[in-house]
């Protein structure tokens, strides 16, 4: 058996990643520890809650005491940290829980992982940490970190973080810069369940500034593919970016759910742009690929019918959400 503690297992990609892992590894022992800020949610883990291998933690990464007690009363041995503030609009609204959480919740899981010698951490990172490309050009795992948004610098923060426990004092670390994932209970701020939903509604769709900002697209599940190799035999010290060439600009996206839902182009709204809008992220795997053998299963064509699908038949998870809290916010960004 080995003891994991995965970190914001309730979020889009960490529950995505539990459901996955514990349904094809019954030898995996899971605690997850998670803070449930607006963006977890319990739902998402029904699939994995009554495993006897699976053990939810209602906490905070910044809590030094917990998790220390917790490596201790679990005999924790690996550790995946998801837990991020992940939005980057809310990093420009506001940045302090993103350096919180990401920066100084990082440094206090890699404190404690070193007190007790741990086997493999995984720093579940992004590859919004290179910043931003002009039409030509990939990012490769060499492309130096030039982040822009209060959330990328945070990210960016806590992989120098994680590198320096390794060169320092030798910590394996692994960590792992994928790009823009979609699929089911992801929250619906980003761009897709945002988008799907307010065509559901008839609502106007907010396109930033022109829409034709390109984001390289992946499955979640093929992330979680890749995240499971990357735990088994990532080569400490490593970084791996994960992508699958996948380029689309976000107005490609939004009509083809229009199309989809058989919805008018009409309710496009082209809104004010983001502040300083990454332009475009473009993800060079071949490492991961030669390395590692992964390759990603699902294509855009098909994996976006998939998704769309699950937010149609999955209303009651969506509705529960945009009629909290999540609302407000939105008010807040677009009353600006
Ligand atoms: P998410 O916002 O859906 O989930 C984050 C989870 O972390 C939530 O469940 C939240 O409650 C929890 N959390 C936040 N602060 C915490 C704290 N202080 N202590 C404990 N738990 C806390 O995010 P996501 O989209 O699932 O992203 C997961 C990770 O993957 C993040 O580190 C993100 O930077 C990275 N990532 C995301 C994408 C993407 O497209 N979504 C792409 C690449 C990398
Ligand atoms: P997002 O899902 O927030 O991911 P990220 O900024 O981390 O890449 O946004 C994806 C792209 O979609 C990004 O270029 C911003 C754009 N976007 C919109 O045009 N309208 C929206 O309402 C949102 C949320 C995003």
């Amino acid at each position: 058996m080995k003891n994991i503690l995965v970190t914001g297992g309730a979020g889009f990609i960490g529950s995505n990643f539990i459901n996955y892992i514990l349904e094809k590894n019954p030898d995996y022992n899971i605690v997850n520890i998670d803070k449930l800020t607006y963006a977890g949610n319990l739902e998402n883990l029904i699939p994995s809650q009554d495993k006897k291998n699976y053990k939810f933690i209602h906490g905070d990464i910044t809590n030094s005491d917990l998790i220390n007690y917790l490596f201790e009363k679990y005999e924790l041995e690996y550790v995946i940290n998801f837990a991020a503030e992940s939005h980057v609009d809310r990093s420009i609204l506001s940045s302090k829980e993103f350096v919180t959480t990401n920066v100084s919740g990082t440094n206090t899981l890699l404190d404690v992982a070193r007190k007790f010698n741990v086997k493999k951490f995984i720093q579940i990172s992004t590859d919004e940490v290179y910043g931003s490309l002009g039409k030509e050009g990939f990012f490769t795992e060499d492309t130096p970190l030039s982040p822009n948004s209060p959330y990328s610098s945070s990210k960016a923060s806590a992989d120098m973080l994680a590198i320096a426990n390794y060169h320092t004092y030798g910590l394996p670390v692994v960590i792992t810069r994928c790009s823009n994932n979609y699929g089911p209970y992801q929250f619906p701020e980003k761009l897709i369940p945002l988008m799907i939903i307010n065509a559901l509604h008839d609502k106007e769709l907010p396109v930033y500034g022109d829409g034709k900002n390109v984001r390289d697209w992946i499955y979640v599940t093929d992330h979680c593919r890749a995240i499971e190799l990357v735990f088994e035999k990532g080569e400490n010290g490593g970084v791996y970016n994960i992508g699958t060439s996948t380029e689309m600009e976000n107005i490609e996206i939004v009509k083809l759910i229009l199309d989809y839902l058989k919805k008018s182009e009409s309710l496009i709204e082209y809104v004010q742009d983001r502040l300083g809008h990454d332009r475009r992220y473009a993800i060079d795997s071949s490492k991961i690929k030669t390395t590692l053998g992964w390759s990603p299963k699902n294509s855009f064509e098909d994996a976006i019918i998939k998704t769309i699908d699950w937010y149609i038949n999955n209303k009651d998870w969506w509705n529960r959400i945009i009629s909290g809290e999540y609302m407000e916010y939105y008010q807040k960004l677009y009353n600006n």
